[in-house]
């Protein structure tokens, strides 16, 4: 079948759905100049994110990590939401029942107008201290090492570390909300770190169509109903495009 033909299908589905659960990951946001985890682009100076995205990389060289998460930060912030953001805000207005579970730190979905978002590895913009209960909500320079304003111990980046098990509850919530799905869409997703790259299994175990838009193949491409093979913010504008909008 071809693609525009898959493409028209997928369309169809989004239309009759019930209840539509969407996972994404870094390759929905490659398009707005965010390196993804596991791409080329992906390495800071020598090191690869996922030896530095950890609790003991960040014992070891608190400073290092530090330093990682400032460049992050200050990269995303010159980044923009790009036509995928915009265009899973848009499915969100169009549809009845809906939710974005996304793996990414970057808050670029929150950006583009999404709110049924759940932000399962947390955000960037998020700072919580490494001993005392004080998180917060940070745009701001951060220093290499910042310490907490309350009990003056070090803050850490608010997001989900490599080895460290979810914020508690999201996992029992995704999992309830996969569940319940019709229509299950993974984009921009390696599908190589769990749990979320187990999702579809659970979506699909419920009796869910699953779709796969990637720019490659991954892991899970053989087992979804439908693969569509491109740039995500070519892909889900015209997805959207001409969509009933069946909002309450
Ligand atoms: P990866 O970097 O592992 O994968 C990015 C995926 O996006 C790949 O499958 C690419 O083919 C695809 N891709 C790249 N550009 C694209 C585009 N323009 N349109 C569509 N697809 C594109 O990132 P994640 O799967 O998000 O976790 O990684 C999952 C988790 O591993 C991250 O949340 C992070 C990580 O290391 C933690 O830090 C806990």
């Amino acid at each position: 079948m071809t693609m525009q033909a898959d493409l028209e299908m997928v369309k169809a589905l989004l239309d009759g759905s019930r209840k539509v659960v969407v996972l994404t990951g870094a390759g929905v946001s490659a398009e707005s100049g965010v390196p993804t985890f596991r791409g080329r682009e992906g390495l800071w100076k020598t090191y690869r994110p996922e030896d530095l995205a950890r609790p003991d990389a960040f014992e070891a060289h608190p400073e290092l990590v530090w330093e990682f998460y400032n460049w992050r930060r200050k990269l995303v912030a010159e980044c923009e939401p790009n036509p995928a953001h915009v265009a899973l805000a848009e499915l969100e207005r169009a549809l009845p029942n809906f939710l974005l579970i996304t793996q990414n730190v970057d808050g670029l979905h929150a950006r583009a107008g999404s709110r049924k978002l759940m932000e399962m590895h947390g955000s960037l913009w998020q700072v919580k201290c490494t001993v005392c209960t004080h998180a917060r909500e940070d745009f701001g320079e951060l220093e290499d090492l910042p310490e907490c304003p309350v009990c003056g111990h070090l803050l850490r980046p608010g997001v989900v570390w490599f080895g460290e098990p979810l914020i508690p509850g999201v996992l029992k919530l995704a999992i309830a909300q996969v569940s319940d799905a019709d229509v299950f869409l993974s984009i921009g997703t390696s599908s190589l770190v769990q749990p979320a790259a187990s999702f579809y299994q659970l979506a699909k175990d419920h009796g869910a169509v699953t779709v796969e838009i990637n720019l490659d193949p991954t892991p899970n491409t053989g087992f979804m109903d439908f693969a569509l093979h491109g740039k995500a913010g070519e892909i889900l504008p015209e997805l959207v495009t001409g969509l009933k909008d069946r909002a309450t």
